[in-house]
């Protein structure tokens, strides 16, 4: 009897940590911002006029880049094995410092934490916005995680003559 109310005290306190974990009490949390539904067309020319390209290439999308004197080449796009979720692309906007990926963290990208992407804060309208992630997020295309390679650790039966 003993043993079956500490198995039911273990189960209450599991739920208790998914409840916590999974309900985020941190006011801050995203959880919960939805953009309105962006057109992707829409984002691509908001991408050309706000002048994306001057740092941005395009995986596919060459025709972008023409007539641009690019001051740097950041990639957006292409083959991913994960793809950035909604709100990642729309903080990578907004809020371009939060989190530099590694390939990034070094001049021409970033100064000591400091992305050097342009701030748009001041004239992107929300409808802007929702128009470029939508245009965003057609551009990753997801690849199976080949996983890592390991050296066979048996050797192979002609290598011990068998
Ligand atoms: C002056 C250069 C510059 C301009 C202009 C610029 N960016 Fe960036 N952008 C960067 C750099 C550098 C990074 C990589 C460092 C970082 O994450 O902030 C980046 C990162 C990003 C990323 C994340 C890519 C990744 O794989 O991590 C997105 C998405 C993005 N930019 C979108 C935009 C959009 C949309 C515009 C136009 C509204 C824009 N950028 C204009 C320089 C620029």
């Amino acid at each position: 009897m003993a043993y079956r109310t500490a198995i039911h005290g273990a189960v209450l306190l599991c739920l208790a940590g998914l409840f916590m974990a999974g309900c985020g009490q941190d006011p801050k949390s995203g959880r919960g911002l939805v953009l309105p539904e962006g057109d992707p067309q829409a984002g691509e020319e908001a991408f050309v006029r706000l002048h994306c390209n001057d740092c941005h290439q395009v995986a596919g999308r060459e025709d972008l880049r023409t007539r641009v004197e690019p001051l740097m080449t950041v990639t957006i796009g292409g083959k991913t094995t994960r793809i950035s979720t909604y709100g990642e692309l729309v903080t990578s906007v907004i809020n371009p410092s939060h989190k530099i990926s590694r390939y990034y963290r070094t001049a021409p990208y970033s100064k000591e934490g400091v992305s050097e992407m342009r701030n748009y804060n001041e004239i992107l309208t929300v409808a802007q916005l929702s128009d470029l992630v939508a245009f965003l997020q057609d551009q990753y295309e997801l690849e199976a995680y080949a996983g890592p390679s390991y050296i066979s650790y048996y050797p192979s039966e002609k290598a011990t003559g068998k």
